[in-house]
């Protein structure tokens, strides 16, 4: 079956190995498969939901087109687009925001944790985040969506809000439900310093992270003062459990090395963490430093992307100013 496949990254700047790792190799093993039609989208609507640098944003969207690029995403292959540019995305967003219940929102965990204590001093599209998320899904009759598993209860409600306007309208299968693509295994990459929390862009610490603009010796150095624990390396999977930090650099080793997590375990089983941690800095250096390097020769070449994103954005207008003229009519507007 032909996969319908939409992805969104948000232009706030220091992508990193958790972005890459649960999401971006997903996008390119799907786009190389010819039988995918993909569209990857650079979501600067939603990054706006906090504030942001007029000028660091407009950069920011030229490095995630970067990045898709030198991680091996073809764009002759696929759309690649910035959100503001296609408006029927804000205006779906506004329509669908008049089906999904607020009730279904208030229980989304990514509001919670980033309004912090002061929730009224968040903005309300921090807010309403997840239903411009379900426009750019649904606009495109996406079938599968790439994410980290971060994203799962944000596609959960996709569902919900694609079903009940279905119901609603009475217009069955106009809004194509679609699937969530999370990888079972690694599809969560945690901070080097805290083994319970998620990697994060917006991490105060860089140590915490590795950025997928590193050079070479800033991985290694990252590596060499990430948090481990006073015991040898763990002799079994289940061992892992109760031990965050250990179970995070492991699961990292893996998924670049394309082996099981049982095959990590028993290749470091008991040895100490200096030695893992050199093997782990080599498969991350081999992996991240041409993707960096890349990205920073491709940032030199500004027209280069903005031409990419210019012929994205004239496709992807197509398709949703089409889906928008269908949703008018059932709308009676
Ligand atoms: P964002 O940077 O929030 O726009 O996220 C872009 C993509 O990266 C989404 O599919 C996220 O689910 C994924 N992602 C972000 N952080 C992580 C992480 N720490 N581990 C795995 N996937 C992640
Ligand atoms: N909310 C996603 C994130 O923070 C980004 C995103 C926006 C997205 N629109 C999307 C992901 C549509 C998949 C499909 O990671």
């Amino acid at each position: 079956m032909e996969k319908k496949i939409f992805s969104g990254v948000q232009p706030t700047g220091n992508l990193h190995l958790g972005n890459y790792l649960g999401a971006i190799k997903n996008f390119v093993e799907l786009n190389n498969d010819i039988k995918n039609d993909c569209i990857f989208c650079v979501v600067d609507l939603h990054a706006i939901t906090v504030k942001q640098d007029p000028n660091i944003l407009k950069n920011n969207t030229r490095e995630t087109v970067a990045t898709f690029i030198a991680s091996g995403i073809d764009p002759k292959k696929s759309i690649i687009f910035n959100q503001s540019k296609v408006k029927a995305h804000s205006e779906a967003a506004w329509i669908l925001s008049c089906t999904a219940r607020t009730g279904w929102l208030s229980r989304m965990t990514q509001f919670k944790e980033k309004a912090g204590k002061d929730k009224e001093k968040a903005s309300v599209g921090l807010y309403s985040y997840p239903v411009l998320m379900a426009a750019d899904i649904l606009l495109y009759d996406t079938t599968h969506v790439p994410v980290g598993d971060d994203q799962k209860q944000h596609l959960e409600l996709c569902r919900d809000i694609a079903q009940k306007f279905n119901n609603d309208f009475k217009v069955e299968d106009f809004f194509k439900v679609p699937e969530p693509l999370i990888q079972k295994e690694f599809s969560r990459i945690m901070s080097l310093k805290d083994g319970t929390k998620k990697m994060s862009k917006s991490e105060l610490s860089d140590l915490s992270r590795i950025n997928l603009t590193d050079n070479a010796d800033q991985i290694i150095n990252k590596i060499k003062k990430a948090k481990t624990d006073p015991l040898p390396m763990p002799t079994s999977k289940d061992e892992l459990e109760n031990r965050p930090e250990a179970k995070n650099l492991i699961e990292i080793y893996s998924s670049l090395s394309g082996l099981t997590l049982e095959k990590s375990v028993i290749e470091f089983s008991g040895k100490n963490f200096s030695k893992f941690k050199e093997s782990l800095s080599q498969v991350l250096v081999d992996k991240i430093q041409p993707i960096s390097k890349e990205i920073k020769k491709l940032l030199s070449e500004k027209s280069f992307l903005d031409k990419i994103l210019k012929e994205g954005c004239e496709k992807a207008d197509k398709i949703a100013s089409n889906k928008m003229k269908k949703i008018h009519e059932i709308m009676g507007f």
